[in-house]
């Protein structure tokens, strides 16, 4: 096990597991002093590419982006989703797989769903690579993006697949929009820990669209936090440096040669 997934791992019952999302190297360079997980999440095809569903995220796409995050990484673990239609078989996902951890140098990566891709999990774990699971919404194949464990059945379902991708050796999962008592349940059957976005403050750590969490863009989903509007803030710079460019006071003579 790689030192800083051990150090996620020790961490379980002792102190919370912060994480956060980046797509770049500036946000990463920030993150990373203060983050245990950064990831390389294919949300960037909603937040900045502006499509209706991550399906249309493309492993090109993934990889440039996490080129730039890994460029501000120093300290913590480096996780790359992969996107959809590239982990249908073992083969694909190792062939895959393989070509993101060459080309972004990340030290994991993430792959929705449960028992479907238990064979891959198996596979890419053999060939040493650190595996995140990622239950609950599933925003590459679920079609309606509800809150899940309202139904016994589901309830039922979500814990035997999170049984079953332990088994198969991920190091920790992402609990998405799981109901706070089966969040809290499957967080203390699992000896791997859980990160939670909008699954309550029993997971064992956090995780949120950091553009969210910034106020930059227009998200209204109830689980998020906003600490601040950074749109706001943006345009009130904005209109200031318009103001000084139409006044001529922008460029002054120490910022000419
Ligand atoms: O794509 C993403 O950013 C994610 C997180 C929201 C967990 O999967």
């Amino acid at each position: 096990m790689i030192n800083k997934i051990k150090k996620i791992f020790n961490k379980k019952n002792k102190s919370k597991i912060t994480c956060l999302t980046a797509y770049s190297k500036n946000i990463a360079s920030i993150l990373d002093r203060h983050c245990d997980l950064i990831l390389v999440g294919d949300s960037l095809g909603s937040v900045l590419y502006s499509y209706k569903s991550t399906k249309e995220v493309t492993l090109k796409t993934m990889i440039n982006h996490s080129k730039s995050v890994r460029l501000g990484i120093n300290k913590s673990l480096m996780v790359v989703d992969m996107p959809y239609n590239t982990y249908r078989n073992p083969q694909e996902a190792l062939k895959n797989v393989k070509l993101v951890i060459k080309k972004t140098k990340c030290d994991a990566i993430k792959l929705e769903g449960g028992e479907k891709i238990i064979p891959i999990v198996k596979t890419l774990v053999k060939n040493k690579i650190p595996v995140m699971g990622h239950l609950g919404i599933l925003p590459q194949s679920d079609k309606k993006f509800t809150f899940k464990g309202k139904k016994l059945s589901e309830s039922k379902k979500i814990i035997k697949d999170a049984k079953s991708l332990e088994e198969a050796g991920i190091f920790s999962i992402v609990l998405e929009c799981i109901e706070t008592k089966l969040s809290k349940k499957i967080t203390k059957i699992l000896k791997i820990p859980t990160v939670g976005i909008g699954s309550s403050v029993n997971c064992d750590g956090q995780i949120l669209v950091t553009d969210d969490l910034l106020g930059l863009g227009e998200t209204k989903l109830k689980f998020v936090k906003k600490y601040l509007n950074l749109n706001k803030i943006i345009e009130s710079v904005i209109k200031k440096y318009k103001y000084d460019v139409l006044n001529k006071k922008f460029p002054k003579a120490k910022n000419s040669f």
